[in-house]
């Protein structure tokens, strides 16, 4: 395979400079549609790496709140009067949860008895907004007041209120209080002290701002829902990623262990934790808040497909490489069975009833389920044959996707590949972190596929400016890898024919808390910004279009030729024809769209610009500094002659009359 580089890339622009300054034409035919562009094209990927879901999209500002870390007080600091004040115990009837404090105030008064909770790497407070706090407790009378306040990095108070817990019944029991902070705080805290006499037993001690997405009490943050629902995807894979997987068997993710009451809910060291020593993260943990139910619901929500990928009886193949015995399968095929039944079936069955019980008597219409992630081997085919005979037995319709390992290439893949498509697989799952110049040499990948055998899910990708994910440190969201992706996904436009579905990976970083870069969207406590690598996504998700239109330059599909990579559709419903060219040379350049097979346009076109150096990148502090520009473009005689400009990404819409 050749080579390049965008530095080589200009160089050769360069060589072949009388070619390029002759009039180049792009001609699209409105009339030839080649085929449909799939509603799912364009997705998103969703995993808890980064801080991605505790401590990022799940709203939780209360970190180990129910004390269940391996190490019960990570994240609380106490004071105590003396010795015995304040005891780590069990409840016996609790076995999922069964931590708990049990606290003792002696005429306690402020700084006496104190609990407080630094948050996931300090906790974000907005001036003017209402927090809801709850707890659970147990105490044989009620002689003790809860004195909470939201404190800033210097200690200072920024919002408190009193409560009583009431009962004094010695049972468990849920109070809940909210209060306005008075300022802002990007590492903020939550303390609690205790004043009067008694004992009390407390626990699961949760907070949450009061701009949860669409105002769920114990849900989402809505800052970060509203990016995804502004890229309009066509579907959400959750919950990973290698998170699936799990480190060993007994780390694997299990969604039934992800429903139901919350507190209920099993917490789990979250294998991104130990995964890089160089970035490991001791208080990461998954306490499955946002678990499927609320995944299926953030998909309803936001319009996009719900992809649910499930561990197919093997851990990840870079650790453990555990495997369940094929005799011993079975439940591993049931929770399969059962995942459809609870998304899709009717509230007398048994899982429907579970669905309805949260909240959801509607089906959430799922379609599709990928049996393992990133599993290889002979290992996984014979499994993978397990699963899909008893999905296809019991719904025929279901759509598998499969996995082809870690790598876009070499014997594994090709294995994978061959294997699966012998199998007639529905979908296979291709991954590809690579470096920029991959992605541009690659945006023919698809073009030798073939039209009628198994359907291509470009599962997870990113360009990755300096390595891959485990030398994680060195990669930027920066402009040139965003380019780079822009220029191949023209590739995958044009192949709708093989590839049906796409997702850029890692979706979320937490900036104060990552384990893996480039990532799509990076927040903090407070803010969340978009990546030069989000707007190309979502660029390409809101123009998806309805069909794919030839458009080639000198009879050929535009792939690199003078450094440009172009596609174009065609959308029914808006009656557009779109165009998307990325110019990954540092020179502008001038192509005129030629649209033909069509009777009449209008005279004035939309652009959408994005450009930038290729080391440009956005942050907290400058969110836009890569972002969209739209325009206005003439067109004439069913002709755009274009301006693109060094290093850009345009799209040209065009009305047809
Ligand atoms: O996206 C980060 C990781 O990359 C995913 O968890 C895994 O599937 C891949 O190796």
């Amino acid at each position: 395979m050749r080579k390049f580089n965008f530095l080589s890339l200009s160089l050769l622009a360069g060589l072949y400079a009388s070619h390029s300054q002759a009039q180049k034409t792009f001609t699209v035919k409105v009339n030839e549609p080649v085929v449909a562009i799939q509603p799912t094209m364009w997705g998103v990927f969703f995993e808890d790496i980064n801080f991605g879901a505790d401590g990022g999209i799940y709203a939780e500002m209360v970190k180990n709140r129910s004390f269940e870390f391996s190490k019960p007080l990570m994240g609380w600091a106490t004071k105590r009067k003396q010795e015995g004040d304040l005891l780590v115990l069990h409840r016996k009837e609790q076995t999922n949860n069964p931590r708990y404090l049990h606290l003792t105030a002696r005429n306690a008064a402020q700084g006496d008895l104190e609990l407080t909770n630094e948050g996931f790497r300090g906790m974000g407070v907005k001036k003017g907004l209402r927090y809801d706090l709850s707890f659970q407790y147990r105490q044989p009378a009620t002689g003790i007041t809860l004195h909470i306040a939201l404190q800033n990095s210097k200690g200072e108070v920024i919002g408190s209120t009193v409560v009583k817990p009431a009962d004094g019944d010695n049972q468990w029991h849920k109070q809940a209080v909210s209060f306005q902070a008075t300022d802002t705080a990007v590492k903020g805290k939550l303390n609690i002290w205790l004043e009067g006499t008694g004992t009390i037993d407390v626990d699961m001690i949760s907070l949450f701002p009061g701009d949860t997405w669409k105002n769920r009490p114990g849900g989402m943050r809505g800052d970060m829902v509203q990016l995804l629902a502004d890229m309009k995807p066509g579907f959400i894979r959750f919950p990973g990623g290698c998170i699936v997987e799990g480190f060993d068997l007994s780390n694997r993710y299990q969604w039934k262990k992800t429903i139901g009451p919350v507190e209920e809910r099993q917490l789990m060291i979250n294998r991104w934790n130990v995964e890089f020593p160089h970035r490991s993260a001791s208080d990461y943990f998954q306490t499955f808040g946002l678990g499927f139910f609320e995944y299926f619901q953030l998909a309803e929500d936001i319009g996009a497909e719900p992809l649910p990928i499930l561990n197919c009886g093997m851990a990840c193949q870079f650790n453990t490489a555990e495997l369940v015995p094929m005799e011993d399968l079975q439940p591993y095929v049931q929770d399969a069975l059962d995942l459809i039944e609870f998304a899709n079936g009717d509230v007398t069955t048994q899982w429907g009833k579970v669905r309805a019980s949260m909240g959801h008597p509607k089906p959430f219409h799922l379609k599709m389920m990928g049996v393992g992630n990133e599993n290889w081997g002979p290992q996984y085919i014979e499994r993978l044959k397990v699963f899909t005979k008893a999905i296809k037995e019991k719904y025929s319709d279901f759509k598998i996707v499969n996995s082809s390992g870690t790598d876009p290439d070499k014997d594994r893949f090709a294995y994978l590949n061959k294997e699966l498509r012998s199998m007639n697989a529905d979908i296979i799952d291709e991954h590809y972190y690579r470096a920029p110049e991959w992605f541009l040499a690659n945006a023919s990948r698809y073009d030798s596929y073939d039209r009628n055998g198994s359907k291509v899910f470009a599962g997870e990708y990113a360009a990755h400016s300096k390595g891959i994910g485990s030398n994680a440190g060195i990669n930027v969201n920066n402009w040139r890898a965003a380019l780079a992706e822009a220029a191949f996904m023209t590739g995958l436009e044009r192949n709708a024919a093989v590839v049906n579905m796409a997702s850029y990976a890692p979706l979320f970083a937490n900036t104060d808390a990552w384990q893996w870069a480039p990532d799509l969207i990076w927040v903090n406590s407070l803010g969340v910004y978009g990546t030069a690598d989000y707007h190309v996504q979502k660029l390409f998700s809101l123009n998806k279009g309805t069909k794919v239109l030839p458009l080639t330059w000198d009879g050929k599909a535009i792939a690199g030729q003078d450094s440009i990579y172009a596609s174009a559709c065609i959308d029914e419903k808006t009656k557009e024809v779109i165009f998307k060219i990325a110019n990954v040379s540092a020179k502008p350049q001038n192509p005129v769209l030629q649209l033909e097979g069509i009777k009449s346009v209008a005279t004035v076109a939309e652009s959408i610009v994005v450009k930038g150096d290729l080391n440009d990148v956005n942050s907290l502090e400058t969110p836009d500094k890569i972002a969209p520009q739209y325009a206005t473009v003439a067109v004439k005689n069913k002709k755009v002659a274009t301006t693109l400009a060094p290093y850009s990404f345009t799209i040209i819409k065009v009305k047809m009359q």
